[in-house]
């Protein structure tokens, strides 16, 4: 059995797990990535939506908070990531024209506007503006579209732009290693997590642990209690003037859909995601009924996107935790919870850098691991308080342990 230190191991290498890969690069690190596929899970089906406030649904005002306070921190996170890849600025496709909210029938808008009463009471940026300015902003809203709103601050990423930028940094290391093997068990050693085993029976030994294994963590510690939340989301391309470029979700006699174009490629092309679905079931084949009412659902709205090209269906697990938040913090001495995203991995990730950049500088496995300030995503006079008002949304919101009766020092059965 083989055995390998280093100062920080991240089970995972989604978005989120090379996110934490590179913030313990930033602080000095030597880092170990586990993952036999890094960026195949709900990575390479998420459309990049940063929509705290179209994803705010009744009962869900925690993670509304943890949103808005994560995609404040966006701009700064896309520009740091951008520059430590080499990247032209841009290059990880973060738009700001906000989102276009459609209601199809009498019934979806009913709904649209006890949503906007809920934004309204919550404080979050959204307001009514009826089916004629919708379509001044996007002469491709269908004649049956009934009603129509904005929310202004809802945002969209290129998940995968943001993915390969993050791989180049982290492979481009020579402190970081990337094993493609997938986790089974930490490893304990007197109530402290000392690594991980892989499938192959190698133990991967840290410092500190990082687990970000998505919908897989739950299988890895109790406090992440994860499960697949499979989601279907289509890749379309089109000419780039069959859409004006604003995110468009709505509802369609009660069913969610959403719809996202990319800025034009130099062809004059656009990818434009559609999506998802949302299932509570293990399988994670695509389904053809789903890709058929995605389409559906989404011509209704957007009729002229009958004549975009089909490029693929994909469906992956998301991480599903118990109330829809993630789960973020330090679960036991040596491994922090970085999981649970649920819908809102991408929007969530520079909120989790965050409470990564700030454990990485309060528990540092050695002492080459201090976080420097200046070299955090969210660092500078500017942005020091939507720094600390992330942390605190996540300490607020995220806590590892909010799902366990008693705090579990490591699981019954590990090596202790
Ligand atoms: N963020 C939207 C979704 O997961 O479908």
């Amino acid at each position: 059995m083989g055995r390998r230190a280093s100062d920080v191991l991240v089970v995972g290498g989604g978005v989120v797990g090379l996110t934490a890969a590179w913030r313990a690069l930033v602080a000095g690190a030597r880092v170990t990535v586990l993952d036999p596929a890094p960026g195949d899970g709900a990575t390479r089906a998420a459309a990049g939506m940063l929509a705290p406030v179209g994803e705010a649904g009744f009962g869900q005002e925690p993670l509304a908070r943890l949103g808005v306070a994560s995609l404040a921190l966006w701009p700064r996170f896309a520009a740091e990531l951008e520059r430590a890849a080499s990247l032209p600025p841009g290059a990880v496709g973060l738009e700001t024209t906000g989102t276009l909210v459609l209601a199809y029938d009498a019934d979806d808008v009913a709904a649209l506007r006890r949503l906007l009463d809920l934004h309204r009471a919550w404080g979050l940026p959204s307001h009514e503006i009826g089916t004629d300015a919708a379509r001044r902003l996007e002469p491709a809203v269908g004649p049956r579209v009934t009603g129509a709103a904005r929310a202004p601050g809802d945002h969209q990423v290129d998940p995968r732009a943001v993915h390969r930028a993050l791989a180049v940094v982290v492979g481009s290391s020579p402190r970081a290693t990337l094993v493609p093997r997938a986790a089974t068990a930490l490893t304990w050693a007197r109530g402290a997590v000392t690594g991980a085993r892989d499938d192959a029976g190698a133990e991967h030994r840290a410092g500190l642990v990082v687990l970000a294994a998505g919908h897989a963590s739950g299988a890895l510690h109790p406090d992440a209690p994860t499960r697949p939340v499979p989601g279907t989301a289509l890749r379309l391309e089109t000419a780039a003037d069959l859409l004006a470029g604003h995110v468009v979700r709505g509802h369609v006699q009660g069913r969610p859909v959403y719809v996202v174009p990319r800025r034009p490629g130099a062809d004059g092309r656009r990818e434009v995601v559609v999506g998802a679905t949302s299932d509570e079931r293990e399988d994670s084949r695509t389904r053809s009924g789903d890709v058929f009412a995605l389409l559906r659902d989404a011509r209704a709205l957007l009729p002229a996107l009958d004549e975009a090209t089909f490029v693929e269906a994909t469906t992956r697990p998301r991480p599903g935790s118990p109330d829809g938040a993630p789960v973020l913090g330090e679960a036991a001495e040596g491994l922090l919870l970085a999981t649970g995203h649920h819908r809102n991995g991408v929007l969530l990730t520079p909120l989790t850098a965050a409470v990564v950049d700030d454990a990485l500088g309060a528990t540092s496995p050695s002492a080459s691991l201090s976080a420097s300030p200046s070299a955090s995503p969210c660092a500078g006079p500017a942005t020091d308080a939507l720094v600390a008002a992330a942390l605190d949304a996540a300490a607020r919101h995220a806590r590892p342990g909010r799902f366990t009766a008693r705090r579990t020092a490591h699981p019954e059965g590990a090596p202790a």
